[in-house]
């Protein structure tokens, strides 16, 4: 199957999230599968460095309001894979300091910068004869992507049967803009109503994406229920139950090339799960002193990693450090996002010197160096579509503590005393989002790990040898596209 998958972040290119993981992974794994695959993402100059930008393919040309706008398409590989890479290279809209955000705010053209986006990859497929069975669209960035192809394309006799599918990552993220911005998309205003692209008078890719897709996804199946919830459907419940099976979860895979104790070369040891120590224990003691923590192997060490964000749950945590504290316990935050978070974490390492690290920006040596060297990984999220990190922390023998939500219900099981006995457990999972539920859940972790070792090495193993890589989801993925061919092809 040829295959166009479109995101706005794509591993090691740019990265603010699980996004970018999960672009690379499933394009990787499907090219591996003999798929014709093309990833396309916007070229960030500032990102990626110009030794990794490939060479120029061809360019394109799209009218946005007033004006024609080009971009160059420059193509490029990654290693040992048959992937191609496409970078939309336009530097007025991607010559920043940030992929979305900057200051605390928004770019106020970041319409106008992903539509240009979206319409500039549809563009060069058409130019450069890259003709998809499949136009994998992701997020709102890439929202319009379905109506453009419904709308516009299948009526092309180059185009005609594609089909398109869109992948919710996460729903708070809606890609809501003034109605006027519909200009931008080149669609006619007939589309503008609230059945398809509108919501509460704005222009809403998100929303657009759902409606026009002929298959939707999301990135777990317990997600996929509970966004069809007025409480997690961010207003678009509704427009979900109307997918009805045209709306599938699937779980995110790992991509092992990236995430693995066997081959990580981030970390200071390698090590796996038949031959974990010395590995482990080296990668925790490097962790304390790098980070000025006490170096002590007792002492059981919690990591975070987090974009900081009120979905991430750190208001359970914050308030209950003290608490948390009193145990023989030490804390590892790495994270980057709302200031008013940013604070609250310097603020706990200048208050517990030794106890407690924050590091406050973007690290991925250090992101794996915290996946490898800490005992458990905490991961409260009030909601949580997939999660990655709870997945890096199973495979790293970093046993996850989660709330019972979302990817996070579908890959942590609780360790109960029956799965403990029947050999699921995986993990430890509370509910409701309450503070008591969630100190309970990690005293209920710091329990295991003080006095019952057996029990907590037995855990971990169960988590270390599970497939999570990609291989599973990617047959998933497969399915769903065959389904939108079909329905493509259906009048
Ligand atoms: P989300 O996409 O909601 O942020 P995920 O768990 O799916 O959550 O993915 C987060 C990804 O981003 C992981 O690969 C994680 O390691 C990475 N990440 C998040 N914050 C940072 C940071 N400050 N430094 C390095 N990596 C980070
Ligand atoms: C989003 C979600 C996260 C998910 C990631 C990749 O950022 O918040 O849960 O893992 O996308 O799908």
């Amino acid at each position: 199957m040829r295959i166009l998958l479109v995101s706005s972040e794509a591993v090691p290119f740019a990265k603010t999230g699980g996004l970018a993981d999960v672009a690379t992974g499933l394009a990787k794994a499907l090219a591996s599968d003999g798929h014709e695959v093309v990833l396309a993402l916007p070229c960030y100059r500032r990102h990626i460095p110009e030794e990794g930008r490939g060479e120029k393919i061809g360019q394109v040309e799209v009218q946005m309001r007033m004006k024609r706008v080009r971009a160059d398409i420059l193509e490029t590989d990654l290693p040992e894979s048959s992937l191609r890479v496409w970078l939309i290279d336009q530097p007025n809209y991607f010559d920043r300091a940030s992929l979305y955000v900057e200051g605390g705010f928004d770019y106020a053209d970041n319409s106008e910068r992903f539509l240009f986006f979206s319409r500039a990859v549809l563009e060069a497929a058409h130019n450069l004869y890259f003709l998809p069975h499949i136009i994998h669209a992701n997020d709102w960035q890439t929202g319009v992507i379905p109506a453009i192809v419904r709308e516009q394309l299948r009526q092309t006799v180059d185009f005609n049967g594609v089909g398109s599918v869109f992948t919710i990552h996460n729903m708070a993220f809606h890609g809501s803009f003034p109605p006027w911005d519909l200009e931008l998309t080149g669609l006619p205003q007939k589309l503008f109503n609230w059945r398809q692209m509108e919501f509460y008078g704005q222009l809403d890719l998100l929303k657009t994406g759902i409606t026009f897709a002929d298959m939707v996804t999301t990135v777990s199946p317990t997600y996929a229920r509970e966004i069809c919830r007025s409480e997690f459907g961010c207003g678009l419940d509704a427009v979900l139950n109307e997918c009805g099976d045209h709306l599938v979860g699937i779980l995110n895979g790992v991509d092992m090339d990236a995430w693995n104790p066997e081959l990580d070369p981030l970390i200071p040891k390698t090590y796996g799960a038949d031959h974990l120590q010395p590995g482990k224990g080296i990668c925790k003691e490097t962790l304390q002193r790098e980070l000025e923590l006490e170096v002590n192997p007792s002492a059981m060490l919690f990591g975070m990693v987090t974009r900081l964000t009120d979905q991430k749950g750190l208001d359970l945590i914050a308030p209950n450090m003290e608490a948390l504290l009193q145990g023989n316990t030490q804390f590892v935050f790495l994270g980057t996002g709302d200031p008013h978070y940013e604070e609250l974490l310097r603020d706990l390492e200048i208050r517990y010197p030794g106890r407690v690290s924050a590091t406050i920006g973007f690290h991925e040596k250090l992101a794996h160096r915290i996946e490898a060297g800490a005992d458990a990984y905490l991961m409260p999220s009030r909601f949580e579509p997939c999660g990655l990190n709870q997945q890096y922390s199973l495979l790293y023998g970093t046993v996850p503590i989660v709330h019972r939500t979302g990817g996070l219900a579908d890959s942590v099981i609780d360790a109960t005393p029956e799965n403990l006995a029947n050999g699921t457990a995986t993990g430890f999972s509370f509910t409701p989002y309450t503070p008591a539920a969630f100190l309970e859940s990690v005293w209920s972790a710091v329990g295991m790990f003080q006095h019952r070792q057996d029990d907590w090495q037995r855990l971990l193993q169960i988590g270390m040898t599970r497939d999570w890589s990609w291989n599973r989801s990617a047959r998933e993925y497969m399915r769903v596209y065959e389904r939108a061919l079909e329905r493509a092809k259906s009048p």
